[in-house]
């Protein structure tokens, strides 16, 4: 399916009446009867997602306070565990539109009843002063409102990537963070985990020699699901698909591994027809990245093919392969110079998670920048448009050094 041929169809569905624009296929109806909402709404305890047995140990006085807004699969299966083991950053509060969930998460977790939010009191949260910081951890096209609403409650700001929808909205955070005098930083793990930290070690070591090409594949397959039920295949709540969700780890470790910004993209998009996880987003995502030193990146993102989460990096005298590169736990790297075969162990890929909270607590405690800031998060979204510009016409767009579209 082209490019065009899907924003046809997703602009019929997205009118006033919205799913109703009859598609062939009759939408099932989310948990609660209806379409996802384009607003903060409460869901059901994640699947396969389990509660701590013990809560943990009291915080230290300089330890800082979050509250976690969203409590869905990311939240409760990866990131609320990792606090225990984050030294000067704590659980302090919840925001949930599922106030049963939230009230048996609290408990789990050691949070007092009265530090509980909903997202129609989110506001009272400003005088609470047990909670120093928000993590958004919400469908992506939430992230942009509720990072407004955090900053004018006076609380520091980690947000879930993709940062935003679009760069109005990164832009939009990026004021409202300096407005309010306070931390703003995306949550890109791989910045904190050793086999990613190793593999920019290595670039900036030269030791492939001159850098030629870059492949990234970052792909599964999303089992039967509507835009009703699922926001990640929802437009307004994901965006164009799979690139914002998963190809956006291939796009990080091209600029990080290469230190350097593309001046030229270009990209395709399909989509399998009569498929209802496809009514609304695009299921393959490829673009090509041209870098000023003359080195070539190919990233692939699906929702819709076999797993896949490989980098491999080929430089003039060796190569780099990472697979698999940006996984919660377990990645592999190997490196083959003119010296040999080598497979590099430099750490737990499980530190990621606590790392990440524990630079955010120091930059608030400190004063200091992070590592992964709103700017950050903005480059990236400018890259996606063009790549979404680029399979739209057809056509190699040209970036300024910033990621904006130079025509
Ligand atoms: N860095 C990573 O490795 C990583 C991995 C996975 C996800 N993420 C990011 O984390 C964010 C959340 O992803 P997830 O996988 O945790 O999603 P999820 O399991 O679907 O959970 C999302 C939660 O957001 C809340 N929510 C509020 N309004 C909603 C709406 N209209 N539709 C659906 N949920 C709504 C719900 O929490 P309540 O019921 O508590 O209100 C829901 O449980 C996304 O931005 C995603 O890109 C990052």
């Amino acid at each position: 399916m082209t490019a065009s041929r899907i924003s046809r169809r997703t602009a019929l569905q997205i009118t006033a009446s919205g799913l109703a624009a009859a598609p062939w296929w009759r939408p099932a109806l989310g948990a609660q009867g209806e379409p996802l909402p384009e607003r903060a709404i409460g869901r059901p305890f994640p699947q396969g997602a389990s509660l701590p047995e013990e809560p943990p140990a009291k915080p230290g006085g300089e330890s800082v306070g979050v509250a976690i807004i969203g409590l869905g699969g990311y939240a409760l299966g990866q990131m609320m565990p990792a606090f225990s083991t984050a030294k000067n950053i704590h659980i302090a509060g919840l925001v949930s539109g599922n106030q049963e969930k939230a009230q048996r998460v609290a408990r789990a977790y050691g949070v007092p009843e009265d530090a509980i939010y909903g997202y129609d009191n989110f506001a009272d949260i400003a005088s609470d002063d047990r909670i120093e910081a928000v993590y958004i951890i919400l469908p992506s096209g939430l992230h942009a409102d509720w990072a407004e609403k955090a900053f004018a409650a006076g609380k520091h700001v980690l947000c879930e990537k993709p940062m935003a929808l679009n760069s109005a909205e990164c832009e939009r955070m990026i004021a409202a963070g300096r407005r309010a005098d306070r931390k703003l930083m995306i949550g890109y793990r791989c910045h904190f985990e050793p086999y990613n930290l190793r593999a920019m070690g290595l670039m900036r070591e030269d030791v492939l020699g001159r850098l030629r090409t870059i492949r990234t594949a970052h792909t599964y397959r999303l089992g039967p699901t509507t835009p009703a039920e699922n926001w990640r295949v929802n437009r307004a709540l994901a965006g164009g698909g799979p690139l914002e969700d998963y190809g956006i780890y291939g796009l990080q470790a091209a600029l990080y591994l290469s230190g350097e910004m593309p001046e030229a993209i270009s990209a395709i998009n399909d989509t399998p027809p009569n498929d209802p996880r496809f009514s609304q987003i695009f299921a393959h995502t490829a673009s090509q990245l041209r870098f000023p030193s003359g080195a070539v990146a190919q990233l692939s993102t699906s929702y819709d093919a076999a797993s896949e989460n490989r980098v491999s990096v080929r430089g003039e005298l060796g190569t780099l392969v990472m697979d698999p590169a940006t996984s919660y736990r377990g990645n592999v790297m190997t490196l083959d110079t003119e010296e040999g075969s080598e497979t590099l162990e430099p750490g737990d890929s499980t530190v990621q998670f606590s790392r990440q909270l524990e630079h955010f607590a120091q930059a608030i405690r400190q004063g200091t920048d992070v590592k992964t800031p709103g700017e950050m998060g903005l480059r990236d979204v400018r890259l996606m448009e063009a790549i979404y510009r680029s399979a739209a016409e057809g056509r190699t767009v040209r970036l300024a050094p910033d990621g904006t579209m130079r025509g």
